[in-house]
This record gives C-alpha cells, sequence and structure tokens, in this order.
C-alpha cells in the first residue's frame, strides 16, 4: 500500500510522530487510497520553523514574481486536471464532472491571484500639514495555517493558500483527514511551479494537529472552512492567543419560489441545489420555502425529477449523485430522517441508505425530501451536510423571507421569482454573504467575495479582492520633506 509523506521545507518527510492513518474511497469501503502521516507536535514545529524561516526572504520577493509562480501553478493544474480530478473523485466521491469544477475554481483562483499581484492597491491621501506625504499599503501577515474541510478539497484551499502566497506570506496547509491526497498534489505542484522551500508546507493529520497548529506561538493567522462547532472552538483559541481568523462555517441555506417563478428552472435549481456534492457543500440548499398557491404542485414535479436523480460511484460518467464521506455522516443521515419523523415532517421521497447493486460497498444514501417542516423543527435549524432537503410552506412573500432568515446560519440563498419587486427586496433584507436571483444557492465564483454572516463567519470574505483583507495588514507611512518639525493637530490650527 502506498505510503504519503509530509511536505516540509521543500522536502517529502515521514512524519516523526511515526504514525499514519488509511484513508479509504467512500463509493468502495474495501478500496484502500493510502496511508499517510498522522501529524503529531514535532512535525507541527518542524513545518512551522520552516515557515517562520522562509518568510523572512519570501516577503521580499517583488509582489509580481510571486504571481508568476501561481500562473505557473495554474498552468499546471491545467495540465493535471484530468488525473487530479479521479484522484480527489476517488477519495472523497463527488462525480468526476464536479471534481474537475473544484480543480477549475484553483485555476481561477492562481490566475486571479497572479494579476492581483501586479494591483494589491494601497491608498495615498493628502497631508494635513505642507511638504508631507501620507500613504498606506498592504504587507503580509506571515506564518498562516489553513485547516480546511473534505468536500472541496482543491478549490477552497487555493481561495486561501493562493491569495496567502501572492501577499507575501508562507503557508501550512492541513486538510481534512478525508482528502489528504489532494493536498500531496497540491504541494506537488507549487513545487512545480518554483515555490521555494518553506514557503509552502503541507501537513496531513487529524483534527487534534489542527489545534496543535492554532495553538502555535509562531503562527499568526488561522484560514479555516469547517463546521460552526470547530470554527467556534479555534476562534477561543485565537482570542486567547490574539491570532487574525478567518472562518468559513456552516450554512442552512434556503431556495425560496414564488409563484410567477420559471418551475423548470427552479427544480433544475433546487436539485442541483440540494443534491450535488450529495449536499456536503456549506453552500447547499438545505431548505426549499414555496409559496403556498404553488406548494403541493411544485413538490409534486420536484419528487417526479428527484425519482430520477442516478447515483453511484463519482467515477462512473453516468452518476450525477455520489456517496456520503465516511460512516459517521451515513448515520448523520440516518439520525436525521428519525428525527425528521419523531418532529412530525412529512417524508416523501427517500430516506434510506441505497444499497442496490454496487452502491452496497459504499456509503450511499438516497436523496431525501421533507415536506411540511417547520421553523421550530431541528430539520428546518441545523445543518446535516447530507442529501436531505426540508421543504416548508410560506403564506406570503414577506413569510417566506422570514423564514428564510429563521435560523442561525446565513451563507447563500436564492430566490426565484420573475417579479423584480421581489427579488430586489429579497437582495435587501434576505440575512446572507450570498444572494442568488433565479439560480441555486451553490456555484459562487472565484473572483468575488465568499463568505456569510450570522453562525457562518466572523466577518471576513474570501475570494475576489476581498481576501487580501484577511492576508494583509496595513502600514500606514508619513513622509516628511519639509526640515522642520510639524506637530500634527498642533502646529497647523
Ligand atoms: C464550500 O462548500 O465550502 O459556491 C464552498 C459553491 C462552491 C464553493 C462551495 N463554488 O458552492
Amino acid at each position: 500500500m502506498e505510503q504519503f509523506k509530509n511536505y516540509i521545507n521543500g522536502q517529502w518527510v515521514a512524519p516523526k510522530s511515526g504514525k499514519y492513518f488509511k484513508n479509504i474511497n467512500p463509493a468502495n469501503i474495501e478500496d484502500v487510497i493510502g496511508e499517510f502521516p498522522e501529524s503529531g507536535q514535532d512535525d507541527v514545529n518542524d513545518a512551522v520553523a520552516a515557515a517562520k524561516a522562509a518568510f523572512r526572504k519570501w516577503k521580499l520577493v517583488p509582489a509580481p514574481k510571486r504571481g508568476d509562480m501561481l500562473r505557473i501553478a495554474g498552468d499546471i493544474f491545467n495540465r493535471r486536471k484530468d488525473e487530479l480530478a479521479r484522484i480527489m473523485t476517488r477519495e472523497m466521491g463527488k462525480p468526476v464532472f464536479e471534481t474537475k469544477g473544484d480543480i477549475q475554481e484553483a485555476i481561477d483562483t492562481a490566475y486571479y491571484s497572479a494579476t492581483e499581484t501586479r494591483r494589491l492597491f494601497g491608498h495615498t491621501a493628502p497631508s494635513e500639514m505642507s511638504n508631507k506625504m501620507n500613504m498606506s499599503f498592504r504587507v503580509p501577515v506571515g506564518v498562516c495555517g489553513i485547516i480546511t474541510a473534505f468536500n472541496f478539497p482543491i478549490a477552497v484551499p487555493s481561495w486561501k493558500i493562493l491569495p496567502a502566497l501572492a501577499a507575501g506570506n508562507t503557508v501550512i496547509f492541513k486538510p481534512s483527514k478525508d482528502a489528504p491526497h489532494a493536498a500531496v498534489i497540491f504541494a506537488e505542484i507549487l513545487e512545480e511551479a518554483g515555490v521555494p522551500p518553506g514557503v509552502f508546507n503541507v501537513l496531513l493529520g487529524k483534527g487534534e494537529m489542527g489545534n496543535m497548529l492554532v495553538e502555535h506561538p509562531d503562527v499568526n493567522l488561522i484560514g479555516f472552512t469547517g463546521s460552526t462547532e470547530v470554527g467556534f472552538k479555534l476562534a477561543e483559541i485565537c482570542g486567547r492567543t490574539n491570532k487574525k481568523i478567518s472562518l468559513e462555517m456552516g450554512g442552512k441555506n434556503p431556495q425560496v419560489v414564488m409563484p410567477d417563478a420559471n418551475f423548470e428552472l427552479a427544480i433544475e435549481g433546487v436539485l442541483w441545489g440540494a443534491f450535488g456534492t450529495t449536499g456536503q457543500r456549506c453552500t447547499a440548499t438545505s431548505r426549499l420555502i414555496i409559496h403556498k398557491d404553488i406548494y403541493d404542485e411544485f413538490i409534486g414535479l420536484l419528487v417526479e425529477k428527484a425519482s430520477k436523480l442516478k447515483l453511484g460511484p463519482g467515477l462512473k460518467d453516468d452518476t450525477q449523485v455520489g456517496p456520503v464521506i465516511h460512516a459517521r455522516q451515513f448515520e448523520t443521515c440516518k439520525k436525521y430522517v428519525e428525527i425528521g419523523l419523531a418532529e412530525g415532517a412529512r417524508l416523501v421521497i427517500g430516506g434510506k441508505p441505497a444499497t442496490e447493486g454496487e452502491l452496497a460497498n459504499g456509503y450511499f444514501f438516497q436523496p431525501t425530501i421533507f415536506a411540511d417542516v417547520t421553523k421550530d423543527m431541528r430539520l428546518f435549524k441545523e445543518e446535516i451536510f447530507g442529501p436531505i432537503l426540508s421543504v416548508s410552506k410560506a403564506d406570503s412573500f414577506e413569510h417566506a423571507i422570514e423564514l428564510a432568515n429563521g435560523v442561525d446560519y446565513g451563507l447563500s440563498s436564492s430566490i426565484y421569482t420573475r417579479n423584480v419587486n421581489d427579488a430586489f427586496t429579497a437582495i435587501r433584507d434576505i440575512e446572507a454573504g450570498i444572494t442568488y436571483i433565479n439560480a441555486p444557492t451553490i456555484g459562487a465564483e472565484a473572483h468575488m467575495p465568499f463568505g456569510g454572516v450570522k453562525g457562518t463567519g466572523n466577518g471576513h470574505r474570501e475570494g475576489g479582492w476581498t481576501v487580501f483583507d484577511i492576508f494583509t495588514e496595513w502600514k500606514t507611512v508619513y513622509v516628511d520633506f519639509s526640515d522642520t518639525l510639524q506637530r500634527a493637530q498642533i502646529d497647523n490650527y
């Protein structure tokens, strides 16, 4: 069986912990992908020391030169797209057409970050005194610990890692234990692109190792994507140690459908939003809110289409929905079906593990829809991260918006309507970082701000130009060329 290594200071090294864990294919649990390091404190110390030393030189490399390496990395991601997509599908399950899209987000981010290295704009402002100039520009933060989830093994890390490097930071990447192979390829690609030793490091391991990274005094910043529960814990550590932390956490994203919507489009949208990536996206549509006038009709059409979704191993060409990631997630799906039934929601399709033929070998769960879900039910409020959609009835447009906002999360949201007034009111009133009009809740683009409000985030936005607010500090400079002592606020008034 293949044994993988950490990537520290430009070297592929075995973990000092001496420990390894196995990672399996969720579509076929007999398919063991390999043994991956279960890194410990010594490995964390080595990676942090390497990143800290490398930072001294890397921050002095002209930003556009750093950008050149990122552009080459984008080219290599493109060259290795087919091979890498299959590696990702094998380890985390989603169909190859989706893993290719995942890599495309990294390619887009690489090219976008590369061009940003020629901007990274600062500000100049007039001074309140003569013969004095004021300016402010971005400087890197230092050593960044990047901790991510399994569902986007390349895209989500790339949103953090590539802009972090563009801005002159060094990085230690701790991927999910369920998608370590993709992280190994990430390191191979940055190495080939010419990123110097120590600038980018990969430490494989489990959750405890992520904590060690967050606790380490020489790590200056944490970028995290994962559950709200874990994110809040990491934020506590960062509060105590005075570290900057950017959090992208859970979601319970609504799609509202109004009577004047294009039905076909709204159905396609909710199926893709709810069951794409087997519902395992922080942006997944997990709540469908339908206006009462079309409630029964819409559910009927939806169930008919949902019953035709093709479940299967992601490596098969005709698969539309893959497995969930692991046994624990599989149990979570079963648990929420029980919860939904006990709460009195009406199961209209699915609700069980899918076991026909080869599906019996993996963690396949039927696309599941509950109707008549009310706002006090756990099904309505809690993130499940699986193929389970809840449907609620709205009495009016205002009620639909109230339901959309009736949860502790606020990442993505969507409304299907052809009424311009309702659309703009929804844009204004839905409490979420992202609102789609006549499009599903998933599908964010790399050059736009990405993040959420309420329990989803802590005020930061990845993606686009806003990501540099995470990965830089501001340096303010005053240049006085008057040859006199000019006392601000005193001599000029
Ligand atoms: C995530 O699930 O963490 O908009 C990110 C989307 C994708 C990114 C999802 N582009 O659904």
